[in-house]
This record gives structure tokens, sequence and C-alpha cells, in this order.
């Protein structure tokens, strides 16, 4: 079975079950500064895996765009990828394990769907420990649809367990499923979730029923929910029989692309091999990057510095093919075609992709020759030495005037068996200019986002503030992005010009008046249609499903939004504008905060 076709199916099963298809959203996620990516289908849903009610219902499944960055490093070898799709469903207080876990093995085995025979099928549940007890349920549940015990493995929290991101919130065991390959046991202590490819991971039912509390025990949740997770490109691998989610049909006409570009073939040569799969992941995340509606550039803070690796980590792997004109364009457009019927905004934001990636290309192509040969000017010596690292001094000079992404000179000394001074290089780095926490990849541990006071009232103060910029500027104002933290929001907006400080002051004002007035925050639900007649402000980056929740706050502002809101604006604090500047061609970017006195 074809990629294509999986998502189908997946979707046609769950609506045939009543569940509401909702649209997939952005890759880089709204007002959630604890995450650069959307990393899980459910990260988009945190509000309403939190107690908001979905305006779809309590049944949802989708497929989401994924990207996880915490090991780019680990690609190269045959089973991480850096984007993938999820497919997910969800019950919102609805059904709960049996019905999951049933639905789950339906799927999985039935000839009707994807027709798994059941003796693949491994599973593991949680194993219990001092706080919470073993998940006997859903050991029951598999053994109920046929599953016998000996392909129900019990682990423990490490491999069984799901969020909470924070030290508080919903959280709750999952059981994993896992295709048997057939390959033979790498030891006795061999099986799911070991990393020898015998067992392959392709879905995970997460069972939403505890409350993890301040003082770390775990309540029962009064509402559960199940959140699932579904990997298209590892489920599509083990359909087709491959060993490798790199030989599924939309990875191997890359692969073909960079065999023809480059004169080498795939599978003659484990070197090159683990270049061609760099090139071919890297390729792809940065088109579904770029096209992500969001209008994100390379850079060196935060996703644009992540966008930044992974393209000159591949034009590098490139080079080291021996592929010497710009290639990433031609890459680049295999990849639109291949998705763009399933994701449009890959085609409508074609051109923006193509002269990014080659822009990206001839900047660091230009340096990259350089800095290599500096890199192996020195190398003798450093060999020679009795420590053999690459000085921090060194590593930020190949940084700074090469464009050597750090990582990037961490895979050449590993290349050549060197070490890196970490530390030296974040000295050299931070007297150059202060350090970008921003920078730093965080990954989402897996669980909810902060939706403390601090960051709702920030929330709240982003609709004032988007409202008021359109009365004191014009209608042109329009959101192009926003960020929030517990200590700021940050808003990107397009306007053409600085604003003074008589219209900043302005619109303080403006905000601080709606504060001031303890209006009430309200919600409706309607039709997106019907809000938009209503005059609700929307996200024009964003997605949307038929139905939306609308907020409004007194008569001053509605907008389309997921919340979560205040109740009242009287207690938010007083706003004030910290930074006005520029952010890039025709977007301003303001940082605001609520003092409280
Ligand atoms: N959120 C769960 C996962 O990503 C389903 O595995």
């Amino acid at each position: 079975m074809k990629i294509d076709e999986l998502r189908s199916k997946y979707i046609e099963f769950f609506t045939g079950k009543n569940h509401k298809q909702i649209s997939g959203k952005s890759l880089i996620p709204e007002n959630d500064p604890t995450v650069l990516f959307t990393t899980a289908g459910m990260h988009p849903l945190v509000p309403y895996l939190l107690g908001e009610d979905h305006p779809a219902g309590k049944r949802l499944v989708n497929f989401q765009k994924c990207i996880r960055t915490g090991d780019i490093d680990a690609v190269g070898d045959s089973s991480h990828l850096t984007f993938f799709e999820m497919l997910g469903n969800w019950s919102l207080g609805d059904y709960f394990k049996k019905e999951a876990i049933t639905m789950s093995y339906e799927f999985l085995t039935s000839s009707e769907w994807l027709g798994f025979a059941p003796e693949q099928l491994s599973v593991t549940v949680f194993k219990g420990d001092d706080s919470v007890p073993a998940d006997n349920e859903s050991a029951e549940i598999w053994r109920s649809v046929g599953i016998p015990d000996d392909r129900i493995y019990f682990l423990p929290r490490e491999d069984n367990w799901w969020g909470p991101a924070g030290k508080t919130g919903p959280c709750g065991p999952d059981t994993e499923m896992f295709i048997d390959t057939g390959k033979e046991p790498c030891g006795r202590d061999c099986r799911p979730g070991c990393s020898c490819g015998k067992y392959f991971e392709i879905w995970n039912d997460v069972f939403m029923e505890y409350e993890k509390k301040e003082d770390g025990s775990y309540i029962p949740l009064k509402r559960k929910n199940v959140d699932t997770g579904m990997g298209i490109e590892r489920t599509a691998a083990m359909l087709q029989g491959k060993s490798s989610v790199y030989d599924t049909e939309y990875f191997a006409e890359l692969i073909k692309g960079i065999e023809k570009l480059s004169g080498t073939h795939y599978g003659a040569d484990d070197t090159q091999d683990a270049s061609i799969r760099i090139i071919t992941d890297h390729v792809r995340t940065s088109v579904f990057i770029l096209g992500d509606e969001q209008g994100l550039k390379p850079s060196n803070l935060g996703q644009g510095y992540i966008l930044r690796r992974l393209i000159r980590r591949a034009v590098r792997h490139g080079r080291k093919l021996g592929i010497e004109g710009f290639f990433l364009k031609y890459l680049a457009e295999i990849v639109v075609a291949q998705y763009k019927g399933v994701y449009p905004e890959l085609q409508k934001n074609r051109e923006f992709i193509l002269s990014e990636l080659d822009m990206e290309e001839e900047r660091f192509s230009q340096t990259l020759k350089k800095g290599e040969k500096e890199f192996s000017k020195m190398l003798p010596n450093l060999l020679k030495s009795k420590n053999p690292v690459i000085p921090g001094r060194i590593a930020f000079k190949l940084y700074d005037t090469y464009g050597f992404p750090y990582e990037l000179t961490e895979e050449l000394a590993a290349e050549s068996g060197l070490g890196m001074d970490k530390a030296g290089f974040e000295k050299a780095f931070a007297k150059h200019q202060e350090l970008s926490k921003q920078g730093a990849d965080k990954t989402f541990k897996g669980g909810l986002a902060d939706h403390s006071e601090a960051t709702t009232a920030l929330h709240t103060a982003t609709h004032l503030l988007h409202k008021a910029l359109r009365t004191v500027l014009g209608d042109h104002v329009q959101q192009k992005g926003s960020n929030i933290t517990v200590d700021r929001l940050r808003f990107d907006f397009t306007h053409p010009e600085k604003m003074t400080p008589e219209q900043i002051k302005e619109v303080e004002d403006l905000v601080n008046k709606q504060i001031e007035a303890d209006l009430p925050v309200t919600m409706e639900v309607m039709a997106l249609e019907d809000a938009k007649k209503a005059g609700a402000l929307a996200f024009f980056g964003d997605k949307y499903d038929e139905k939306v929740k609308v907020y409004s706050i007194g008569e001053f502002s509605k907008e389309v939004c997921g919340g979560p809101h205040v109740k009242r604006t009287g207690t938010m604090g007083h706003f004030r504008i910290k930074k006005e500047q520029s952010s890039s061609a025709g977007v301003r970017r303001i940082r605001a905060v609520l003092e409280h006195s």
C-alpha cells in the first residue's frame, strides 16, 4: 500500500467510526514557547486535551505535518527522519481504552484496511511503578482481541508513559504497537523498543487518565482523553515489506534523483548511503518548513537556525558525494510535486521555497570550500596533540567567517576522529554576541504546553494588541506570527514602516483602556464563514476547520482562536510595549509585557 492510500484509508476508517476530520495545522506552533516545531498531532490540540471543548466534537481524526529535531544528527541511519506525517485519532472525554484498542486492532489487521497478519503484531503496555499501577486493563483488552500473552510486553515509565511536559498536568500510560519484521532477535532481551530493527513501532495510543499534582502524586482525571499517533512513513514501510522508511516510494524517487546528480549508487557504500539519506531527509524537511505559509527563512535564530543547519548539512553531503552544481532546487521540485495534492501550500509557495533554497545554497557554497580547506590545514596538528579536540575559537571562526553551523563542524570533527571544545565555542560566541537561547534546539518532551495564568493573560493581550494596531495604523495590519512565553508576548504584523512613538503610545493606551474596563471574554462556536461575516479576525497563516471558536473581548475585539483566554480583562496588569522593530520586509515585530504594580 502506498503512502497516499494509507493516509486516505486512515481518515476513511475513523470518519466511518463517527470521527470528524479536522485539518492539520502549521509546522510552526503558535503561542507555544516550549518547542520550535509541531512534533505530534496532539500538539495543536493541547487546549482541548486540557479541557476546552472542540468545535468539531468529541471524536476527531486528522493527518499532521511534524518535525522532530531532537536527533538531527542521528539522521543518516536507515530509520531516523526529521520530517514525518502523523495520523491521529482522538477521543475528548468520549471513548476510552476498550474502543481505542479495538479500533486500532481492526484497522491494523482487517483485510479491508491494512491487513497486517495478527501474528506480526506485538504490543507494549505500562508496567506500573510506585505511583501508578500497571495498565492491566489495556493488556486485558489486547488479550480479548486475540494478542497472546507472549506478545504483550509490560514496560516501564520511560517506554510507556506520555506527558506532562511541565511539572503538573494531564498524562497517562500508553500502549504502543509494533510490527515484527521477522528478523532474528538480536539477543535474549530483544523486545519491542529494542533498536536492532526486529520490532518496528508504528502506532501509539495514549490514555490520558491522570493529572500529576505539585506533590508528585497522580489523581484520576474526571474527563479522560485518548490521543493516538501513527507514523505514516514507518507504517508504509511495513506495509510494503521494506525494512527502512527510505525504501518507500517518495524517498526512493528522491534517492534516484540524488543518484543521477552524483553518479553514485544507493546501497553500494555505507558512507555514501548515509549522505544520500541525509540529503533526502533534510531537503524534504526544508521544503516543508519553507512551504509552511509563515515565510520563515534560514537565519541564526530559532526555527530559522534549524532550517539553516538542515540546508547547509545537505549541501555539504552533496559535495561529499561529488555533486558540483547547485542541486537543492532540483530535489525540492520532486518533493513539491509529490506532496502538492495533499499540502497545496507547497505549490502555492513553490517559488519562495526554490529561491530561498537557492540563495542559501549559494551563500554557503561560497564559503564551504574555503572553510573545509582551513579545517584540513589545521587537522594534522590537531591530530598530533594529546587532547585531539577542535578548539572553541576555531569552531567559532568556522561559524562566523565560513557560516558553518556548530553542529556541522562537530560532524566534520567526528569524521576525522576529533572531539569538540563546546564550552570554548560558547564562550567565544557569547563574547561576540549574547548567546541566543532560542538558537538552541529545544525538543518537545511529549506533553502539554504551558497554560499558566501569565501566558493566558498575554494571549488575551495579543488579541487586544492586534485590534489596537488595526485601529491606530489601519486595516492593512495582519498578524504574521505570535509567540508567547511567561514573561512577554511577541507579535509580528504587516505594516510598511516604523511606528512613531506617538503611535506606540496610542496603541498602549487603547489596550490599557480595554483592560481597565474589565471587559468580559466570551467564546462562541460558529462556521468559519459566519465568523468572517461577523468580522472576526483570523490568523491567515493558519488553516481552519469548518467550525471554529471565536473569542470576543467585550465589543472591542473578535478573533478566531483556540484559546485559552482570561475570563475578564480587569486583572491582566498594565500593558507596555518594550520594543518595536523590523522583522522582515514589510513586517514589524512588537515585544510587549503585562506589568503588575
Ligand atoms: N502523542 C503521541 C505520540 O506522538 C500519540 O506518540
